[in-house]
């Protein structure tokens, strides 16, 4: 599905995080990746990547919210492939009192989570906008449900609705470039990311309680599998696209009647 594709896949931090899980599937898929980790994870990335089916090209250091970063990515890219077909963008971060709370939250904290969880969205925009080959590029970001309010997440929730109304954004200013951008919406999975939103087990047990398909928050390739999609020629005519990968969570009004065990 992504044979010869050049993918820059951001975001890989642990074996559990959803980039790698992409990463994996998009290799097999025969796409030639480079990955991106933030500069302090870059060794676990490393050793992520040693333990994929085929290593990626390479693995780069990249802090998302440094234009001086972002600038030197895009010139290794360039020198490296010249063109480049596809972004994963899988990053997400938010000072921990914007994880706890809403109210007595520093506008310093609120703006880290924003730059660094969506106006890098922009950014990889920019970057895949100016690397496009003439036949088209894809874009791809991560979101969670951020429609209605959950009794955790916090700032993360408009953090995340800012990420779906800028992807409409991007698929207005990239359309002309025959670049498309689309978010998979995922359930909650056990990540590192995850680890740092408390109480997240409650997110778990919504997920136990209101979807109609079992979903496992250890297996992240429903996701990837559907980051790959996305990422391929089969989605040619899809762009501004929220892909619900949830178990079906979102179309549910309430808990479900489950059978008994
Ligand atoms: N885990 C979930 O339940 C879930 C659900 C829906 C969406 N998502 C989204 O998926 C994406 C990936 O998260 P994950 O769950 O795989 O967790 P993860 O912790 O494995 O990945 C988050 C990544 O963001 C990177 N990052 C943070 N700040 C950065 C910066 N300034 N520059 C570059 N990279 C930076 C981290 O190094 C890490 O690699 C995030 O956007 C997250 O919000 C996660």
């Amino acid at each position: 599905m992504l044979k010869g594709k050049r993918l820059l896949i951001s975001g890989v931090a642990t074996g559990d995080s959803i980039a790698a899980a992409v990463a994996q599937r998009a290799v097999l898929a025969g796409a030639q990746v480079v990955l991106t980790a933030y500069p302090r994870d870059v060794a676990a990335a490393e050793a992520v990547a040693a333990r994929l089916t085929a290593p990626p090209v390479a693995v780069l250091s990249l802090d998302a919210t440094d234009e001086d970063d972002l600038l030197a990515i895009e010139d290794d890219l360039r020198e490296r492939w010249g063109l480049l077909d596809g972004v994963l963008h899988a990053i997400a971060f938010a000072p921990k009192p914007a994880l706890h709370g809403i109210m007595d939250v520093a506008s310093c904290d609120v703006e880290t989570a924003m730059r660094t969880s969506v106006w890098t969205y922009a950014a990889f925009g920019r970057l895949v906008g100016r690397l496009a080959p003439s036949g088209g590029a894809s874009l791809v970001g991560l979101d969670f449900d951020s429609e209605r309010a959950w009794p955790v997440y916090n700032w993360m929730g408009p953090c995340k609705a800012a990420l779906r109304s800028l992807n409409g954004y991007l698929a207005r200013d990239l359309g002309a470039m025959g670049v498309r951008a689309n978010l998979v919406s995922a359930g909650p999975l056990s990540t590192r990311a995850a680890s740092g939103i408390p109480d997240f087990q409650v997110l778990l047990d919504a997920w136990q309680q209101q979807a109609p398909l079992d979903w496992n928050p250890a297996d992240p390739s429903g996701v990837a599998d559907a980051v790959c999609f996305l990422l391929s020629d089969l989605a040619r005519a899809i762009t501004g696209e929220v892909l619900h990968v949830d178990a079906g969570f979102h179309a549910m009004a309430t808990h479900l009647k489950k059978p008994e065990c």
